[in-house]
């Protein structure tokens, strides 16, 4: 009789104590990448291994600080000591510090890429908080509300969406503690988000505008979108920048092609991959067979993600070609990092046809990969041109002449030592038999 009052005594303080149970609300909440090692591993060790997590952090030690404070600069007007946040490492590092809860940047930061401190914001620091111009990208479970987030740097429910539901279900189907009382194993189908729709990574590789008016007539305009849920599309309140809006300049090349970093979105929407699936459906099969499910191997992601015997038909199939076609979303880029491995993605697909009517190109291939011309570097962050296109087009060396921008010919260390005359010349003679409009005629606009 003691005994089973004081087992039920001890369940009843388990109920009570177990956080899980205060966790389980009607609406998910952000609970924090910590939650998720316990079950997932695998995932967790690759995802720590890339930039996502780390972009903007508090600081822990002073070889976080990459910049050059041994020098002195007349643009560093404050100390290293002074700094508590940091953003970036791999192109350039912006630094922070938190006053009366919201983050401001230093007026200058650390170009990686070329070891140069240059100004910035020196003069509008005050008016740009940190808080609504960049934390809803290098974060994790932004609030609109507070403007707060949960976690520093880009983890599982950025892609994943709130997961206190999951765990707190997942939990009591595996936890001994938990099943003394749950003994009934329901399964859960809709707890966790999993999407392989571009929209899911174009909530931060994107530029644009948020803008929120508050009852009291007080206007704010956040960089990002707000809320975002993975599965969906960019949210209609978010507007999109674009060569239209950019008077100055600043971020689009005269074509429409991104000058600036994070528009890869923008970029890729105008690359043909976006539309593999719907070209697919509606035009012409250039390749000749049956047009049947094997053909998605090739045009649709959500063929290519599923599992053997749950795989669309041409029919169901949603998604075509989208970013995690190439980038891992856990282990980013590992199998895209060599001129050896880019090609072999490419060819997953392009099994060529080269040479149908005339031959590709003219570079010997040991020297120029898929991606040279056809994803030329052509953004700049770091304070040089380091960011690749993701609209999949050929830069014309005429565009250079136009728009002043590197060309597909000449960028990277390609053809540096030779003038832009020699390279419109050499693209004329090659591709002679081409009467594509190229991009020195048309302007590529989002719609
Ligand atoms: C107690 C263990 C446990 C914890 C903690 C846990 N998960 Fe899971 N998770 C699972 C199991 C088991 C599955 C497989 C469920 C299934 O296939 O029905 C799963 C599946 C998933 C899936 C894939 C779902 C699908 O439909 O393929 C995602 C994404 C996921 N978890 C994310 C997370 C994230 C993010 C966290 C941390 C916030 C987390 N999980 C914490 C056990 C856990
Ligand atoms: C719309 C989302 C978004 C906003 C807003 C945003 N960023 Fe970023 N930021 C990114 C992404 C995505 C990257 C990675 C580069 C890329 O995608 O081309 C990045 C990269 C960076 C880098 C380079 C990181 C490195 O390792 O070199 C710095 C520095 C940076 N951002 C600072 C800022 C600052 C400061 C602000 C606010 C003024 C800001 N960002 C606002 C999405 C954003
Ligand atoms: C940058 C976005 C992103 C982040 C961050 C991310 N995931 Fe994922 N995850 C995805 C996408 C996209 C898929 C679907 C992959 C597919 O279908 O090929 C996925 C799939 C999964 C799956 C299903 C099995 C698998 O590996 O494909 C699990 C489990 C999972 N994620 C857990 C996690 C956990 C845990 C974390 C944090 C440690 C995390 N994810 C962080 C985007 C992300
Ligand atoms: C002392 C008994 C007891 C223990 C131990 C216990 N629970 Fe519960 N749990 C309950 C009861 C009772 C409910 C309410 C059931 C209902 O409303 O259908 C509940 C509800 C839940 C729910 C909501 C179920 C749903 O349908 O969404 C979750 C999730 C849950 N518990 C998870 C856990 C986890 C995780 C553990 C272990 C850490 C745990 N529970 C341990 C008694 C217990
Ligand atoms: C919550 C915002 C966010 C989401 C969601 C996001 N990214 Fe990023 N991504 C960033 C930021 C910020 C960086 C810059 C990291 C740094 O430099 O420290 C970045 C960097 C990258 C890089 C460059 C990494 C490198 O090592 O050079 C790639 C590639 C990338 N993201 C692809 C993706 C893909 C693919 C997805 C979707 C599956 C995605 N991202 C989702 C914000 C995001
Ligand atoms: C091995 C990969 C692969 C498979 C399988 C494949 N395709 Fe393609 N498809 C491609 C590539 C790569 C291109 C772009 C070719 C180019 O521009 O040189 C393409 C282009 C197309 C286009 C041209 C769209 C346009 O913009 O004009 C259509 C339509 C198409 N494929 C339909 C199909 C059909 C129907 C099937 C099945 C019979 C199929 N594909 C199977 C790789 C594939
Ligand atoms: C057809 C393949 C492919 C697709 C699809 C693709 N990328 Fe990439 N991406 C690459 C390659 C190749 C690189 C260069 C990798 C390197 O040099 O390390 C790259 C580089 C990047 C980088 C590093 C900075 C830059 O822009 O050079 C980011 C961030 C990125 N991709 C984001 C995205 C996002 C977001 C999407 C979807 C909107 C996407 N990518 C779709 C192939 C692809
Ligand atoms: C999953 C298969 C797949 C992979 C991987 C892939 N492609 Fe494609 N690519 C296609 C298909 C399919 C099309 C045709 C889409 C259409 O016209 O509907 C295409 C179209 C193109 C085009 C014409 C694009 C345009 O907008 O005019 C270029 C150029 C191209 N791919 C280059 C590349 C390069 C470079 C890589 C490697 C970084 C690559 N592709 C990786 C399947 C793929
Ligand atoms: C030295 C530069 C160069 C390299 C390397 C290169 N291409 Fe191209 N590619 C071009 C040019 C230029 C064109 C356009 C020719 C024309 O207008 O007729 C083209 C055309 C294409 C097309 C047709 C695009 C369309 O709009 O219909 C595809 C697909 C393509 N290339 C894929 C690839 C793949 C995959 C690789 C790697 C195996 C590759 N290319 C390597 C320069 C290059």
């Amino acid at each position: 009789m003691i005994k089973l009052f004081v087992f039920l005594l001890f369940i009843t303080f388990a109920y009570f104590m177990f956080d899980t149970h205060k966790e389980v609300k009607s609406t998910p909440t952000y609970v924090g990448m910590n939650k998720c090692a316990s079950c997932h591993d695998i995932q967790l060790h690759s995802l720590e291994n890339t930039l996502h997590p780390k972009i903007f952090r508090p600081v822990t030690s002073a070889e976080e600080i990459l910049g050059d404070f041994l020098t002195p600069n007349p643009l560093v007007t404050f100390k290293k000591e002074d700094i508590t946040y940091v953003i970036g490492s791999k192109w350039e590092q912006v630094y922070m510090r938190k006053i009366k809860g919201d983050y401001y940047v230093f007026p200058a930061k650390w170009m990686v890429t070329t070891q140069q401190w240059v100004p910035y914001k020196v003069h509008s620091w005050q008016k740009t908080p940190a808080s609504i111009k960049c934390n809803g990208c290098h974060t994790t479970g932004y609030s609109k509300e507070t403007h707060d987030f949960n976690e520093f740097g880009v983890r599982c429910e950025a892609c994943h969406g709130p997961a206190s539901q999951h765990v707190a279900h997942q939990k009591m189907n595996s936890y001994a503690e938990c099943k003394i009382c749950h003994t009934k194993h329901k399964t859960f189908d809709n707890d966790i988000i999993v999407s392989q729709k571009s929209a899911v990574c174009g909530q931060c590789h994107s530029r644009g505008t948020t803008t929120v008016l508050a009852s009291n007539g007080k206007m704010t305009l956040f960089n990002f979108p707000l809320e975002y849920l993975p599965g969906h599309d960019l949210n209609k309140s978010f507007v999109p920048n674009s060569v239209k809006t950019d008077k100055k300049g600043v971020n689009w090349w005269g074509n429409g092609l991104s000058k600036n970093r994070h528009q890869e979105f923008a970029d890729f929407s105008f690359s043909k991959h976006s539309k593999s699936l719907i070209n697919l459906k509606t035009k012409h099969n250039p390749h000749g067979g049956k047009k049947d499910a094997s053909c998605l191997k090739c045009h649709s992601e959500d063929y290519r993600s599923a599992k053997e015997g749950h795989r669309p038909t041409i029919e169901s199939a949603k998604l075509g070609i989208t970013c995690i076609t190439c980038h891992e979303p856990h282990g980013i880029d590992k199998n895209i990092r060599s001129k050896k491995s880019i090609n072999a993605k490419c060819a997953e697909c392009h099994i060529f046809d080269i040479g149908k009517n005339q031959k590709h190109f003219p570079c010997p291939s040991s020297k120029a990969s898929c991606v040279d011309c056809h994803m030329p570097l052509i953004g700049k962050t770091g304070g040089t041109y380091t960011i690749r296109s993701h609209a999949f087009k050929i830069v014309p060396p005429q565009a250079t002449k136009k728009y002043n921008m590197p060309s597909s010919c000449q960028n990277g260390a390609c053809h540096q030592d030779k003038s832009v005359e020699w390279a419109i010349k050499a693209y004329n003679d090659f591709y002679k038999d081409s009467n594509k409009k190229t991009l020195a005629d048309v302007i590529l606009e989002n719609k």
